[in-house]
Protein backbone atom coordinates (compact mmCIF):
# COMPACT_ATOMS: atom_id res chain seq x y z
CA UNK A 1 0.00 0.00 0.00
CA UNK A 2 1.41 3.33 -0.89
CA UNK A 3 1.95 5.85 1.80
CA UNK A 4 -0.81 8.58 2.70
CA UNK A 5 -1.88 10.31 5.46
CA UNK A 6 -5.28 8.91 4.84
CA UNK A 7 -3.85 5.13 4.48
CA UNK A 8 -1.03 5.58 7.50
CA UNK A 9 -3.04 4.08 10.36
CA UNK A 10 -4.34 1.19 8.71
CA UNK A 11 -1.45 0.11 7.21
CA UNK A 12 0.40 -0.04 10.50
CA UNK A 13 -2.84 -1.39 12.21
CA UNK A 14 -2.54 -4.16 9.00
CA UNK A 15 1.24 -4.59 10.60
CA UNK A 16 0.07 -5.86 13.72
CA UNK A 17 -2.28 -8.70 12.47
CA UNK A 18 0.09 -11.41 12.98
CA UNK A 19 0.88 -10.66 16.76
CA UNK A 20 0.14 -13.74 18.42
CA UNK A 21 -0.53 -12.22 21.86
CA UNK A 22 -4.19 -10.96 21.31
CA UNK A 23 -3.69 -8.52 24.19
CA UNK A 24 -0.49 -7.12 23.12
CA UNK A 25 -2.10 -6.43 19.63
CA UNK A 26 -5.11 -4.34 20.72
CA UNK A 27 -2.82 -2.50 22.93
CA UNK A 28 -0.43 -1.62 20.02
CA UNK A 29 -3.60 -0.85 17.53
CA UNK A 30 -5.54 1.51 20.35
CA UNK A 31 -2.30 3.01 20.80
CA UNK A 32 -1.71 4.02 16.80
CA UNK A 33 -5.12 4.97 16.18
CA UNK A 34 -4.72 7.38 19.49
CA UNK A 35 -1.34 8.84 18.59
CA UNK A 36 -2.18 8.93 14.75
CA UNK A 37 -4.91 11.11 15.87
CA UNK A 38 -3.17 13.26 18.01
CA UNK A 39 -0.95 13.96 14.84
CA UNK A 40 -3.86 14.60 12.99
CA UNK A 41 -5.20 17.06 14.99
CA UNK A 42 -2.25 18.62 16.54
CA UNK A 43 -0.19 18.90 12.96
CA UNK A 44 3.49 18.93 14.64
CA UNK A 45 6.15 20.47 12.89
CA UNK A 46 8.94 18.52 12.76
CA UNK A 47 11.05 20.72 15.09
CA UNK A 48 8.21 19.60 17.27
CA UNK A 49 8.11 16.20 16.87
CA UNK A 50 12.28 16.17 17.71
CA UNK A 51 11.56 17.95 20.46
CA UNK A 52 8.87 15.61 22.06
CA UNK A 53 11.31 12.71 20.81
CA UNK A 54 14.09 14.67 23.09
CA UNK A 55 12.03 15.14 25.45
CA UNK A 56 11.27 11.16 26.34
CA UNK A 57 15.23 10.50 25.63
CA UNK A 58 15.86 12.79 28.42
CA UNK A 59 13.00 11.62 30.65
CA UNK A 60 14.85 7.77 29.71
CA UNK A 61 18.06 9.26 30.65
CA UNK A 62 17.16 10.92 33.52
CA UNK A 63 16.38 7.70 35.45
CA UNK A 64 18.55 5.74 37.65
CA UNK A 65 18.69 2.90 40.61
CA UNK A 66 17.25 5.78 42.35
CA UNK A 67 15.25 7.52 40.31
CA UNK A 68 12.32 6.64 37.74
CA UNK A 69 11.91 10.21 35.53
CA UNK A 70 9.03 8.23 33.33
CA UNK A 71 6.89 7.68 36.55
CA UNK A 72 7.44 11.22 37.23
CA UNK A 73 5.84 12.02 33.85
CA UNK A 74 3.07 9.45 34.07
CA UNK A 75 2.24 11.19 37.49
CA UNK A 76 2.15 14.58 36.61
CA UNK A 77 -0.32 13.62 33.56
CA UNK A 78 -2.44 12.15 35.65
CA UNK A 79 -2.37 8.66 34.04
CA UNK A 80 -0.49 6.99 37.23
CA UNK A 81 -3.91 7.54 39.09
CA UNK A 82 -6.19 6.55 36.07
CA UNK A 83 -4.41 2.94 35.82
CA UNK A 84 -4.54 2.92 39.34
CA UNK A 85 -7.73 3.84 39.79
CA UNK A 86 -9.43 1.71 37.26
CA UNK A 87 -7.12 -0.95 38.31
CA UNK A 88 -7.07 -0.94 42.32
CA UNK A 89 -9.64 -2.19 44.21
CA UNK A 90 -13.09 -0.76 44.07
CA UNK A 91 -14.87 -1.51 47.25
CA UNK A 92 -12.36 -1.11 50.85
CA UNK A 93 -10.14 1.54 50.86
CA UNK A 94 -9.32 3.31 48.07
CA UNK A 95 -6.20 3.32 46.40
CA UNK A 96 -3.65 5.91 45.09
CA UNK A 97 -0.44 6.40 43.07
CA UNK A 98 2.56 4.56 43.63
CA UNK A 99 4.84 7.27 42.92
CA UNK A 100 8.69 6.91 42.11
CA UNK A 101 10.01 6.38 45.60
CA UNK A 102 9.32 2.90 45.72
CA UNK A 103 13.23 2.16 44.49
CA UNK A 104 14.40 0.26 47.34
CA UNK A 105 13.31 -2.31 49.97
CA UNK A 106 11.35 -1.24 53.25
CA UNK A 107 13.41 -2.77 55.73
CA UNK A 108 11.58 -5.18 58.26
CA UNK A 109 10.16 -3.91 61.30
CA UNK A 110 8.69 -4.95 64.33
CA UNK A 111 5.24 -3.17 65.32
CA UNK A 112 6.21 -0.21 67.19
CA UNK A 113 9.40 0.94 65.97
CA UNK A 114 10.41 4.16 65.31
CA UNK A 115 11.28 4.98 61.16
CA UNK A 116 11.99 8.56 61.19
CA UNK A 117 13.30 10.58 63.99
CA UNK A 118 13.62 14.41 63.60
CA UNK A 119 11.17 16.28 63.13
CA UNK A 120 7.23 15.97 65.40
CA UNK A 121 7.03 12.60 66.93
CA UNK A 122 3.82 10.50 65.85
CA UNK A 123 1.87 7.38 66.19
CA UNK A 124 0.10 5.95 63.09
CA UNK A 125 -2.33 3.22 64.05
CA UNK A 126 -4.98 0.86 63.05
CA UNK A 127 -6.33 -1.96 61.70
CA UNK A 128 -6.39 -4.28 58.67
CA UNK A 129 -10.28 -5.75 58.22
CA UNK A 130 -11.81 -7.29 55.07
CA UNK A 131 -14.19 -5.11 53.37
CA UNK A 132 -16.96 -7.43 55.11
CA UNK A 133 -15.43 -6.33 58.22
CA UNK A 134 -13.22 -9.30 59.50
CA UNK A 135 -9.84 -8.72 61.13
CA UNK A 136 -7.08 -9.26 58.36
CA UNK A 137 -4.19 -11.34 60.18
CA UNK A 138 -0.55 -10.55 59.97
CA UNK A 139 -0.90 -8.98 56.79
CA UNK A 140 2.04 -7.32 55.10
CA UNK A 141 2.18 -3.50 55.24
CA UNK A 142 4.88 -1.71 53.63
CA UNK A 143 5.41 1.74 54.75
CA UNK A 144 7.45 4.66 53.12
CA UNK A 145 7.69 8.83 53.50
CA UNK A 146 9.87 11.51 53.33
CA UNK A 147 11.59 13.53 56.21
CA UNK A 148 10.12 16.49 57.83
CA UNK A 149 12.31 18.53 55.65
CA UNK A 150 9.90 16.63 52.55
CA UNK A 151 12.87 14.48 51.69
CA UNK A 152 12.93 10.50 50.85
CA UNK A 153 16.16 8.83 52.12
CA UNK A 154 17.36 7.90 48.74
CA UNK A 155 17.13 11.70 48.24
CA UNK A 156 19.63 12.31 50.64
CA UNK A 157 21.80 9.84 50.59
CA UNK A 158 24.57 11.56 52.50
CA UNK A 159 22.27 13.12 55.01
CA UNK A 160 19.57 9.84 55.74
CA UNK A 161 20.34 6.65 56.30
CA UNK A 162 19.02 4.16 53.83
CA UNK A 163 15.67 3.11 55.00
CA UNK A 164 15.22 5.74 56.98
CA UNK A 165 11.04 6.68 56.79
CA UNK A 166 10.22 2.73 55.62
CA UNK A 167 9.39 0.33 57.37
CA UNK A 168 7.77 -3.35 56.22
CA UNK A 169 5.31 -4.61 59.46
CA UNK A 170 3.75 -7.19 60.03
CA UNK A 171 -0.06 -6.49 61.44
CA UNK A 172 -0.93 -8.40 64.49
CA UNK A 173 -2.88 -11.09 64.88
CA UNK A 174 -6.07 -9.08 64.96
CA UNK A 175 -4.60 -7.24 61.65
CA UNK A 176 -3.42 -4.04 63.72
CA UNK A 177 -0.51 -2.32 63.28
CA UNK A 178 1.18 0.82 65.01
CA UNK A 179 4.91 2.38 64.04
CA UNK A 180 6.35 5.76 65.10
CA UNK A 181 7.55 8.58 62.86
CA UNK A 182 7.42 12.15 62.48
CA UNK A 183 4.41 13.92 60.81
CA UNK A 184 5.87 14.11 57.16
CA UNK A 185 6.10 17.39 55.06
CA UNK A 186 4.13 18.33 51.86
CA UNK A 187 7.12 18.70 49.76
CA UNK A 188 8.08 19.28 45.61
CA UNK A 189 8.63 16.40 43.64
CA UNK A 190 11.92 16.74 41.45
CA UNK A 191 12.06 19.43 39.08
CA UNK A 192 15.77 19.28 37.95
CA UNK A 193 15.20 17.03 35.26
CA UNK A 194 12.85 16.75 32.12
CA UNK A 195 9.33 16.66 34.32
CA UNK A 196 10.43 19.80 35.87
CA UNK A 197 10.88 21.59 32.52
CA UNK A 198 7.55 20.67 31.60
CA UNK A 199 6.02 22.07 34.86
CA UNK A 200 7.89 24.85 34.53
CA UNK A 201 6.45 25.57 30.90
CA UNK A 202 2.79 25.10 32.10
CA UNK A 203 2.91 27.22 34.85
CA UNK A 204 2.56 24.46 37.31
CA UNK A 205 3.89 24.12 41.06
CA UNK A 206 5.43 20.70 41.83
CA UNK A 207 3.85 20.31 45.36
CA UNK A 208 2.19 17.43 47.09
CA UNK A 209 0.37 17.31 50.28
CA UNK A 210 2.24 15.79 52.92
CA UNK A 211 1.34 11.85 53.10
CA UNK A 212 2.24 8.95 54.36
CA UNK A 213 2.92 5.91 51.53
CA UNK A 214 1.23 1.90 51.99
CA UNK A 215 1.06 -0.79 50.26
CA UNK A 216 -0.59 -3.43 51.90
CA UNK A 217 -0.76 -7.44 50.98
CA UNK A 218 -2.45 -10.22 52.78
CA UNK A 219 -3.20 -13.66 51.06
CA UNK A 220 -7.10 -13.73 49.46
CA UNK A 221 -6.94 -10.09 49.48
CA UNK A 222 -6.18 -7.61 46.21
CA UNK A 223 -3.23 -5.53 46.89
CA UNK A 224 -3.55 -1.96 48.11
CA UNK A 225 -1.20 0.59 47.51
CA UNK A 226 -2.21 4.08 48.79
CA UNK A 227 -1.90 6.92 51.30
CA UNK A 228 -2.55 8.56 54.34
CA UNK A 229 -2.54 12.44 53.53
CA UNK A 230 -2.22 14.67 56.35
CA UNK A 231 -5.22 16.68 56.82
CA UNK A 232 -5.40 20.37 56.50
CA UNK A 233 -1.64 19.99 54.79
CA UNK A 234 -0.84 22.60 52.06
CA UNK A 235 -1.86 21.80 48.44
CA UNK A 236 -4.55 19.12 49.51
CA UNK A 237 -6.40 21.08 46.48
CA UNK A 238 -3.50 20.92 43.87
CA UNK A 239 -1.54 17.85 44.14
CA UNK A 240 1.08 18.05 41.53
CA UNK A 241 0.24 14.33 40.39
CA UNK A 242 -3.71 14.42 41.29
CA UNK A 243 -3.51 11.51 43.85
CA UNK A 244 -5.86 13.17 46.63
CA UNK A 245 -8.84 11.54 47.58
CA UNK A 246 -11.00 12.78 50.62
CA UNK A 247 -11.21 9.33 51.96
CA UNK A 248 -7.51 9.26 52.46
CA UNK A 249 -7.10 12.30 54.80
CA UNK A 250 -6.36 11.71 58.04
CA UNK A 251 -6.38 13.29 60.84
CA UNK A 252 -2.63 13.84 63.03
CA UNK A 253 -4.30 15.02 66.06
CA UNK A 254 -3.03 15.39 69.60
CA UNK A 255 -4.33 12.95 71.68
CA UNK A 256 -4.29 12.46 75.76
CA UNK A 257 -5.17 8.91 76.05
CA UNK A 258 -2.89 7.97 78.57
CA UNK A 259 -3.49 3.91 77.93
CA UNK A 260 -3.43 3.92 74.20
CA UNK A 261 -0.12 6.12 74.93
CA UNK A 262 1.22 2.97 77.43
CA UNK A 263 0.26 0.34 74.39
CA UNK A 264 2.13 2.40 71.54
CA UNK A 265 5.13 3.13 74.22
CA UNK A 266 5.16 7.06 73.93
CA UNK A 267 3.57 9.26 76.78
CA UNK A 268 0.31 11.60 76.77
CA UNK A 269 -0.67 14.07 74.98
CA UNK A 270 0.94 12.52 71.47
CA UNK A 271 0.14 13.20 67.57
CA UNK A 272 -1.99 10.58 66.91
CA UNK A 273 -2.93 9.36 62.98
CA UNK A 274 -5.56 6.54 62.91
CA UNK A 275 -5.78 4.96 59.38
CA UNK A 276 -7.90 1.89 59.23
CA UNK A 277 -7.54 -0.07 56.13
CA UNK A 278 -10.20 -2.48 54.16
CA UNK A 279 -8.97 -4.73 52.07
CA UNK A 280 -11.01 -6.69 49.04
CA UNK A 281 -11.70 -10.46 48.74
CA UNK A 282 -9.98 -11.58 45.40
C1 LIG B 1 5.43 10.37 45.93
O1 LIG B 1 4.45 10.51 46.60
O2 LIG B 1 6.41 9.85 46.43
C2 LIG B 1 5.41 10.89 44.55
C3 LIG B 1 4.35 10.57 43.73
C4 LIG B 1 4.33 11.05 42.45
C5 LIG B 1 5.36 11.85 41.98
C6 LIG B 1 6.42 12.17 42.83
C7 LIG B 1 6.43 11.68 44.12
FE1 LIG C 1 5.46 10.56 48.46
Amino acid sequence: MDFSVDTATDAVLESFRDTPDPRVRELLSSLTEHLHAFVREARPSLEEWNAAIEFLTATGQACTETRQEFILLSDVLGISMLVETMNGQQQGTESTVLGPFHVTESPERALGEVISEAGEPCVVSGQVRSTAGDPVPHAAIDIWQCNADGFYDVQQPDVQPAGNGRGLFRADSDGRYWFRTVVPSHYPIPTDGPVGRLLHATNRHPYRPAHIHFIVRADGYEPLTTHAFVAGSPYVDSDAVFAVKQSLLVDFAESDDDAAAADFGVTAPFTHAQFDIALQPH
